[in-house]
């Protein structure tokens, strides 16, 4: 790699470049024991961040793109996982309301440092029922709700058409289980790479 050390961010890409990842302990992985369903090895991998103390591990990166095909990134809290997707939520007057207005489709990256741990999963996004918008506004604190207008709240699920779990390991022998849609149910795939 080249580059120049009489730019003003010398100081700083020499540090970069100094710096390790993939530096947690990775758990043990029984690849011969995977569960049929993602949204249960989803449920196992976020109680095991946190009971490893992962600091808010229902925090996520939610990719979407604008109506030119230009994408955007945040991050939110995941509110809900069921056999409907993963849900979120915000205001529909926010950036990512009128993104997914007009392109209703998402990502979503999970990263669990201590375990060498992330998801990922994309889909199409549906918004959930107004009850359920209003029900997850109602859960949120006095102060938060007051900033909200009336209406603008609203829970978004992404149906998952793709579901990654990724495991880093010491050894650069990184595992990888793809879950796809497959009939009424899911199918899977390992890879080791
Ligand atoms: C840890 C964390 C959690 C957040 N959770 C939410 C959330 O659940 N809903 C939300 O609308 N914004 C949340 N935010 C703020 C978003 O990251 C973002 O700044 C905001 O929603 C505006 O995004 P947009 O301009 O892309 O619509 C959170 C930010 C952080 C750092």
């Amino acid at each position: 790699m080249t580059h120049d050390d009489s730019t003003p961010d010398a100081p700083l890409n020499d540090w970069l470049r100094g710096r390790h990842a993939l530096t947690g302990n990775a758990p043990e992985w029984d690849l011969d024991a995977l569960p049929e369903d993602p949204t249960v090895l989803f449920a196992e991998w976020l109680k095991a961040a946190d009971a490893a103390a992962v600091p808010e591990p229902h925090t996520v990166t939610f990719a979407t793109v604008d109506a030119d095909g230009v994408p955007d990134a945040r991050t939110l809290i995941l509110k809900r996982v069921d056999e409907r997707g993963w849900a979120i939520a915000s205001t529909r007057s926010s950036r990512k309301g009128a993104q997914l207005g007009a392109v209703p489709a998402a990502a979503l990256n999970f990263w669990w440092q201590p375990q060498v741990r992330a998801v990922r999963v994309r889909g199409r996004v549906e918004e959930a029922t107004a009850q359920e918008s209003a029900d997850d506004l109602a859960a949120r604190s006095p102060a938060a709700r007051a900033a909200v207008a009336e209406g603008d709240w609203v829970l978004w699920r992404i149906v998952p058409e793709r579901i990654e779990f990724w495991q880093g390991s010491r050894d650069r022998r990184h595992t990888r289980v793809v879950y796809l849609p497959s009939g009424s149910g899911w199918s899977h795939t390992v890879m080791v790479d």
